[in-house]
């Protein structure tokens, strides 16, 4: 009956899904602007970031987890006409054993330790440019409806029963564990205990009845849904290390604990000695903000793609979809996964004293330097090390030294005197290349630059959907290093407003590196939102400009039309980034031997 129900369900699953990401696929003309088709599109677009323990303070980390969604949901808004189709959420996980404990070593309540510790992540979030349009917290209200709800939905379709649970809990981790994933650990005073494989993190032993869940007859479910849709889970690496999760046997999982044992959560309905386990209930989370279980939810799912660490995958691409499968839902339709930064090759721990504090690195690198560092070094497929030098040396060379530099050289008044967007001249830089003629001064290598960025939005476009924005952000700075080239090469301060020789070509060169700079500036806005703003308006690019839909790189080249030509320039606000003192002392530094 159930695999039944479920076959189909994973039949519509995959058709709708189909057509959606044939709808989301960005078609650009080769100017490299988004096609009429794809600006008219009306998808919604649902991004969530995990939900965070309030256990401890935020670290860089846990900024990571929430940047990539923040670009990954700022990118999509670009993308399309109507901002009202874009969520983004975020929030704090505050039930379970973990924060229970944790509030008892504080010697604090635990809501008193929920709402200091959820400040702190809503005030770096919003100190980090992070623009969610929704920001949970598991102990409110709405949520314990949605929770309860979804538990009964589960049940009313025969998929708790009530079971002995025997075995392996690490309360860290918020996890069941099988005796191979537990070893041994020596202590201080050569004793050994028991901890997690994979994590580190202590374990205990518990037996308790619960209500367990039906996991095991979810393991084809999954597999299929996983087939059918090799990009689900995204980068590629994970997606195949869930399917080989799924080669082994899926026992089933027991979702809730003994209340006396876990009383910081929210009860089963109809059963207030068991509470609900942390994990189900912290899921849910994406469901509860969507307004679920009114039927509004609905226009938002699945349209959504959940971004998560490594360290959740588990929980994310099995245990997630397998509830919603069992509550009659279809999976989420994308989910990212990045690795872990680590401090100087070592996991950041409070107990190591390694936590780098992300509120420092804001205001020492700013705002836009920082988001800029994370998401061009951290890879999704790797763990990433972080330490300080390298943050300077990467915001001096790329966006102090090359991208200040050459919106400086385009714009100073010596160059510009008339601090316009000048015209471009069709007989100096013809579109047809290899042409030859006494006016002819644009050469190979400047056609290579204008193919170069006519291209960039769609592969910038191509590596967000593959959640490579690290990559993105390398193509942006490759062509910004290719502008500085082109603009080197044809020293416009060498060249003469005053020679009618000279000024239509010195015009062009100007115009060219400015439509160059209007590109970059518009495909950095995810990333460096106040520093693109203040290159665009430097540039006189005005607000509703900036769209990757208006986004027509050079269309004087094209044959059309420019609206920015014999423009005025956006008044001088100083210097795009200013290069960060690397004599300073700083928080962490490499470790060289
Ligand atoms: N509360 C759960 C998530 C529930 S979602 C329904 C949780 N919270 S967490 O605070 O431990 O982690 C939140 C996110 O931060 C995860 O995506 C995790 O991978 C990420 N990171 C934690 N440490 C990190 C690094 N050192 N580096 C990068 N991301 C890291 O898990």
């Amino acid at each position: 009956m159930l695999g039944k129900s479920v076959l189909r369900l994973l039949g519509r699953t995959g058709a709708s899904r189909l057509s959606l990401l044939e709808d989301f696929g960005p078609r650009y003309y080769s100017s490299g602007s988004l096609s009429a088709r794809d600006d008219a599109r009306d998808a919604r677009a649902y991004f969530t970031t995990p939900i965070f323990y309030v256990n401890a303070a935020p670290h860089i980390g846990h900024l990571y987890s929430a940047l990539l969604a923040d670009a990954l949901s700022r990118h999509r808004r670009l993308r399309g006409p109507s901002t009202a189709a874009t969520r983004f959420s975020t929030g704090t996980d505050e039930h379970g054993l973990k924060i229970q404990q944790a509030a008892a070593t504080a010697g604090l309540a635990p809501t008193e330790l929920c709402d200091r510790v959820s400040k702190h992540f809503q005030q770096l979030f919003q100190e980090a440019g992070i623009s969610c349009t929704d920001f949970i917290r598991t102990t409110e209200a709405r949520h314990r409806v949605a929770v309860q709800h979804f538990w009964g939905v589960l049940k009313s379709r025969g998929l708790l029963y009530k079971g002995v649970y025997e075995g392996w809990y690490c309360a860290s981790d918020e996890c069941f564990l099988p005796e191979a994933k537990v070893t041994r650990q020596l202590g201080p005073l050569g004793d050994s205990f028991p901890v997690s494989l994979e994590s580190g993190h202590p374990v205990s032993w518990t037996k308790e009845e619960n209500y367990i869940f039906r996991l095991s007859q979810f393991r084809e479910p999954l597999q299929r849904w996983l087939r059918g849709n090799p990009q689900a889970i995204t980068p590629e690496p994970f997606h195949h290390v869930v399917l080989q999760w799924l080669d082994e046997e899926l026992p089933d999982l027991s979702v809730s604990r003994r209340s006396s044992h876990l009383h910081w959560g929210i009860p089963v309905p109809g059963d207030d000695s068991q509470t609900i386990y942390v994990w189900l209930d912290a899921l849910v989370n994406y469901l509860t903000v969507i307004g679920y279980p009114n039927a509004e939810f609905k226009s938002w799912w699945p349209a959504t793609s959940h971004i998560i660490g490594k360290d959740i995958l588990k929980f994310h691409a099995i245990y997630w979809p397998a509830f919603l499968l069992g509550a009659g839902m279809s999976p989420p339709q994308r989910i990212y996964v990045h690795s872990h930064w680590t401090v100087c090759g070592q996991k950041m721990s409070k107990s190591l004293g390694n936590v780098v504090d992300p509120r420092t690195c804001l205001n020492r690198y700013t705002v836009d330097g920082f988001r800029y560092f994370l998401l061009r070094q951290g890879v999704p497929n790797w763990d990433c090390d972080y330490y300080d030098e390298k943050v300077v040396k990467l915001l001096n060379s790329e966006l102090a030294d090359a991208l200040g530099g050459l919106l400086n050289r385009c714009t100073a008044k010596r160059i510009n005197p008339s601090e316009t967007y000048p015209a471009f001249c069709t007989t100096c830089f013809p579109s047809e290349p290899g042409l030859v003629g006494p006016s002819v001064r644009a050469q190979a290598e400047d056609y290579a630059l204008v193919s170069s960025v006519a291209t960039l939005p769609k592969q910038v476009a191509d590596h967000y959907d593959n959640f490579q924005i690290y990559k993105a952000l390398e193509a942006v700075s490759s062509c910004v290093r290719q502008t500085n080239g082109f603009v080197q090469r044809h020293a416009p301060w060498k060249l003469n407003w005053e020679s009618p020789v000279d000024a239509p070509w010195l015009g062009t060169v100007l115009h060219v590196a400015l439509e160059c700079l209007r590109v970059f500036g518009t495909l950095l806005q995810p990333v460096t939102p106040s520093l693109a703003d203040k290159l665009l308006s430097r540039l006189g690019v005005s607000a509703s400009e900036r769209n990757l839909g208006e986004l027509y790189f050079l269309p004087r080249f094209y044959g059309h039309p420019c609206p920015f030509e014999g423009r005025r320039l956006g008044p001088e606000t100083g210097l795009l980034f200013p290069r960060l003192d690397p004599s300073r002392t700083w928080l962490v530094k490499a470790h060289r031997t």
